[in-house]
């Protein structure tokens, strides 16, 4: 018997969620009996023999760390699934400043030349030697490692994908997976945020930010949000943000201090970095929480003892990877997710889709602030 794949979640507010398809049928329970809900996906068709494949497929490649112009277009081989894997042909890639990072060398590959892309969302093709549990046809999606999405197909251990749900179209899953997981795992995980508190998210409008102010605002906190310009200002209102500083013409720490009153925020989600670190730092209340995930603007400074000793401050440097650790972790954080997506909690907002041979124009509009919401790649 195949082994039924299931979703845990323990969001406070989730609606149900139903699929039926030749794969999958899925099952989201009320959380009100003190149970955690659960999102069930059971495969219900034999899984397929491993396929003799010997794949050639287009990918990007980059051979040295550099600009948007290191990103190749090239034919790869990508050989057949072994045991534990499967062979996933992407519809709809994630692009993330992560992959800004590795093109760059300011995080290592690992290898050169390397296939970037950490999120894809696609049909399995093809199932490793003896594996149960995934099926040729069913949707499937991952967000972390391995690299490699940049291609219009890749192998992936089986146990790094999650069912996408009928309701989710491809695309939105691509646009969301590990975004939303981020923001799933800083506002429930990392820093828990309650009705009440007063939270601080930098680069409001991008792809991680605009879903960390939505979700943030459902959990009953007070959101204020900063941007650098008038029309990511009124995404990011739209986005329930309740305050939005544009950076430009604002000092953001003075502003915050009016907003608060003078007493500060409980938490900041800083993923801008360089720029923003010490003013984040002065923008907490005493026992506040720094929570340092992104480096958009260059590396911070490094932080004396005393800089958060003097307001007896918590200081974090998360990494989704380590929060979607476990299996469990990956299935509750991606089922907490695609529920609050079909209760209307979190709207994805694709403002941008290139082709998958454009990634470096993709790179280039991500790097110079040109973009808003979620990029995807289409092969
Ligand atoms: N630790 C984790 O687990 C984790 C997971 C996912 C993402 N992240 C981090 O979250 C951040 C956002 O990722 P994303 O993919 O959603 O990108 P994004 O927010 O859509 O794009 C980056 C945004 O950062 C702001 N920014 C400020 N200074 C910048 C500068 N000097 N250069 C470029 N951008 C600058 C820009 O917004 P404004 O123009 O409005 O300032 C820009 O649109 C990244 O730092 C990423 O590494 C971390």
């Amino acid at each position: 018997m195949p082994m039924p794949l299931t979703f845990r979640t323990t969001a406070p507010i989730l609606l149900g969620l139903s699929r039926t398809s030749s794969s999958y049928s899925l099952l989201l329970l009320n959380p009100k009996k003190n149970k955690p809900p659960i999102l069930r996906a059971v495969p219900t068709s034999a899984p397929a023999a491993a396929a003799a494949v010997s794949n050639m497929v287009k990918a990007i490649r980059v051979y040295q760390h550099g600009g948007p112009e290191v990103l190749k277009w090239e034919d790869v081989e990508i050989g057949e699934p072994k045991e534990g894997e499967i062979l996933v042909k992407n519809q709809a890639i994630g692009l993330n400043f992560i992959d800004v990072y590795f093109r760059k060398g300011v995080y290592k590959p690992p290898s050169l030349p390397y296939t970037p892309g950490m999120e894809a969302v696609g049909v399995v093709k093809a199932v490793g030697p003896g594996l149960t549990g995934r099926a040729v046809g069913d949707v499937v999606a991952y967000a972390g490692n391995p690299m490699g999405s940049y291609a219009e197909e890749q192998i992936l251990p089986a146990d790094n994908v999650v069912p996408v749900p009928s309701s989710v179209d491809p695309v939105v899953a691509a646009s969301v997976m590990l975004k939303g997981m981020t923001a799933q795992y800083l506002l429930r995980r990392c820093f828990k945020v309650e009705p009440g508190h007063v939270v601080l998210i930098h680069a409001a409008a991008g792809g991680t930010g605009s879903l960390l102010c939505q979700w943030a605002n459902a959990l009953g906190a007070t959101v204020i949000g900063t941007v650098s310009t008038k029309d990511k200002a009124a995404q990011a209102k739209e986005d329930g943000c309740h305050h939005v500083i544009i950076c430009k013409d604002e000092d953001f720490v003075a502003r915050v201090k009016e907003i608060t009153s003078g007493s500060g925020v409980h938490v900041v989600y800083d993923s801008v970095g360089k720029d923003t670190f010490q003013g984040s730092l002065d923008c907490l209340r005493v026992r506040g929480y720094m929570v340092s995930f992104g480096q958009s603007s260059g590396l911070p400074e490094p932080v004396p003892l005393a800089a958060i000793g003097v307001k007896s401050l918590f200081l974090t440097r998360p990494t989704l990877m380590q929060y979607n650790a476990t299996r469990d972790e990956l299935l509750e954080s991606a089922g907490e997710l695609f529920a609050n997506i079909a209760a209307g909690i979190i709207k994805f907002r694709i403002n941008h889709k290139y082709p998958l041979s454009d990634a470096a124009q993709a790179h280039a509009d991500l790097e110079s602030r040109k973009t808003t919401g979620s990029v995807v790649l289409l092969p």
